[in-house]
């Protein structure tokens, strides 16, 4: 299916960033980004080593005016030109999403043009189509702060959820990991980094769920055998790479296990997506990339800065859902803090 291509602004405001983006193409993309504008919070939330929902909804609401002002200017869009407006309506920490959404529902009414109220998960799920026009199905690993799961992908109405973690997200288990180690928040990059430098055999840690049936994951034992470990006399540089290897040995071990279900559902399919903040880290790439060639996959990251949160994914979600034929949403649709991708299921 390749129609006319849509134009369409996105509106990300579910977590830490203020985001605004203009997004053109049709599916299966790949699709062109007009302007891709990202205000991170990062500062307003260090001090408490995480994100504070009371600090995130007012620092979206004092700026995303001007985020998508600077959005629309730098790809030189007016309003009217648009084909329609998506913002993320969920999951997320709601008060966030309610000055996104308020937002994006006072632009779409003001302009006439269709609302797209997208599932952020969905946002990350179909990246790699905007990035590289990959054909469905695909076996998606979401892997971010808030999320961590592993999902078959058939189309934009079918998401098949094989795993996903029974209590930590890998992001917040990285996070969690810096805290412990003293390492700055957002901890993801700052174990990576200290991680190049440390010894990944250095320290015996567990690796939760490996081995089992099915795809679920677990962190908080891998988390609680880091801060026991962290009591002791240790290098920080070597504590990371271990905590990291076991992260890249757990997913490796997960993802394989999905494969074998995907492969069931989707004969024919072979693509490997990942996404979410944590598809950053470069040597989480690096072993994934080694699991596609033992399993006959292609691997496909998108760059770092489409992985983390943005707001062309959204624009994206919105260009895949209205060249899907949708007529976008009610303008009394509401926001949702839990919204499972399954749930999009048609
Ligand atoms: O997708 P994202 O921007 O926001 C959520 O929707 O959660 O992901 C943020 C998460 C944080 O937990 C951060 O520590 C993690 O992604 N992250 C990383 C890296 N860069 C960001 N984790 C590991 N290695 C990285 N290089
Ligand atoms: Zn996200």
């Amino acid at each position: 299916m390749t129609g006319k291509p849509l134009t369409i602004l996105g509106i990300e405001t579910s977590c830490d960033e203020t985001a605004a983006a203009v997004v053109r193409g049709s599916a299966p993309g790949p699709g062109e980004i007009l302007s891709n504008v990202v205000f991170s919070q990062i500062e307003a939330h260090a001090p408490y080593g995480g994100v504070v929902p009371e600090i995130a909804s007012r620092a979206h609401l004092e700026i995303l005016d001007n985020i998508v002002d600077r959005a629309l200017a730098e790809a030189k869009i007016s309003l009217s030109e648009l084909d329609g407006i998506a913002v993320t309506a969920g999951p997320g920490l709601i008060g966030g999403v309610m000055v996104g959404l308020t937002t994006a529902k006072a632009l779409a009414l003001g302009t006439g043009k269709p609302l797209v109220a997208v599932n952020h998960l969905m946002g990350h799920a179909l990246t790699a189509r905007l990035t590289h026009g990959v054909e469905f199905p695909f076996v998606l690993l979401l892997v971010s702060g808030g999320h961590c799961q592993l999902v078959g992908v058939g189309g934009i109405h079918d998401f098949r959820l094989y795993g996903s973690t029974i209590d930590d997200a890998v992001g917040e288990a990285f996070d969690k990991t810096a805290k412990i180690l003293g390492l700055p928040y957002p901890g993801g990059p700052a174990v990576e980094a200290a991680a190049r430098n440390g010894n990944p055999r250095a320290y015996e840690l567990p690796r939760p769920m490996k081995g089992r049936a099915g795809a679920d994951f677990s962190f908080s034992g891998l988390k609680t055998a880091l801060r026991q470990l962290a009591e002791t006399d240790i290098s920080v540089e070597d504590a990371s790479a271990s905590f990291q290897a076991a992260v890249i040995d757990i997913l490796r071990d997960r993802t394989r296990i999905a494969m074998q279900m995907f492969r069931k559902d989707f004969p024919e399919g072979n693509t490997l997506v990942v996404a979410g903040g944590v598809a950053a880290n470069q040597a989480i790439g690096a072993g994934l990339n080694r699991l596609c060639a033992d399993e006959d996959f292609t691997a496909l990251i998108p760059p770092p800065r489409l992985c983390t949160d943005n707001a062309a994914m959204i624009a994206w979600a919105g260009v895949e859902r209205l060249s899907a034929g949708g007529a976008g949403d009610a303008l009394s649709t509401s926001p949702r803090a839990r919204w499972p991708l399954a749930e999009t299921t048609a």
